[in-house]
């Protein structure tokens, strides 16, 4: 039998790994001493995941800004609810960009960040047919892939902050396509307000659950939105 004590010690500059196994009946203990590399505590441990959670902040961090642009054309163009719509989603994608920034932890410095960018200006329909891209893009392709890889890593902040994500653009997709829908046919979305979960991003439209089916957060921190 292996592996059945794991301990990690932490100081300043080393890290202690303790592993505790019984072999041929005798408890074999096994120590490991890691040097810290400068910049290494407490961080994120792997580039890739690093890299990707860089990426989902870029990514998050635009669409939040996109969807405050995209916001207040809609209610230029005469939607009040769908300008609601984008104005409580943008908010969501800003919890979602502070989690990954979080996950990140403490990687300091400056990177230079890739992270896909949706441009134009259209009418309404145009920039819900924009979003509806963007959310599916993240929910079939992005969060699955950088989850696995996160999942593969043993990244478990990482992994929480993609899940939280992926389970909330979900959402945003299917209110978007409504939206569109009531557009295309010369009508605003037919909601009040929106509820948003300020630990994960989930997503209400006219309701707010007592407790968060996503994170599990009490409803206290949901956010309203009736504008
Ligand atoms: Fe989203
Ligand atoms: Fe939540």
């Amino acid at each position: 039998m292996i592996d059945l004590i794991f301990l990690i010690i932490r100081n300043r500059n080393i890290y202690v790994n303790i592993l505790t196994h019984y072999q041929h009946g005798a408890i074999i203990l096994s120590v490991i001493i890691t040097n810290k590399s400068k910049g290494d505590l407490d961080m994120v441990k792997n580039e890739m995941t690093a890299q990707n959670l860089r990426s989902a902040f870029g990514g998050e961090s635009q669409a939040y800004q996109r969807y405050k642009v995209w916001s207040q054309k809609a209610m230029k163009d005469g939607f009040p609810k769908v300008s609601l719509l984008f104005n409580a989603i943008a908010y969501a994608e800003e919890v979602h960009a502070s989690n990954h920034f979080e996950a990140h932890e403490n990687v300091s410095g400056d990177f230079l960040v890739a992270s896909g960018a949706g441009f134009g200006l259209g009418s309404t329909s145009d920039n819900l047919v924009g979003a509806i891209a963007g959310e599916d893009f993240e929910i079939e392709q992005m969060y699955p892939t950088y989850s696995i890889v996160a999942k593969d890593q043993g990244e478990k902040d990482a992994v929480k902050s993609l899940h939280y994500a992926l389970e909330a653009e979900k959402i945003h997709s299917k209110l978007y396509s409504e939206a569109k829908e009531a557009v295309d046919n010369g009508e605003d979305y037919d909601i009040e307000y929106v509820t948003i979960c300020s630990v994960c991003g989930h997503t209400v439209v006219d309701g707010q659950p007592e407790k968060c089916p996503i994170c599990g957060q009490p409803k206290e921190v949901f956010k309203r939105f009736d504008e």
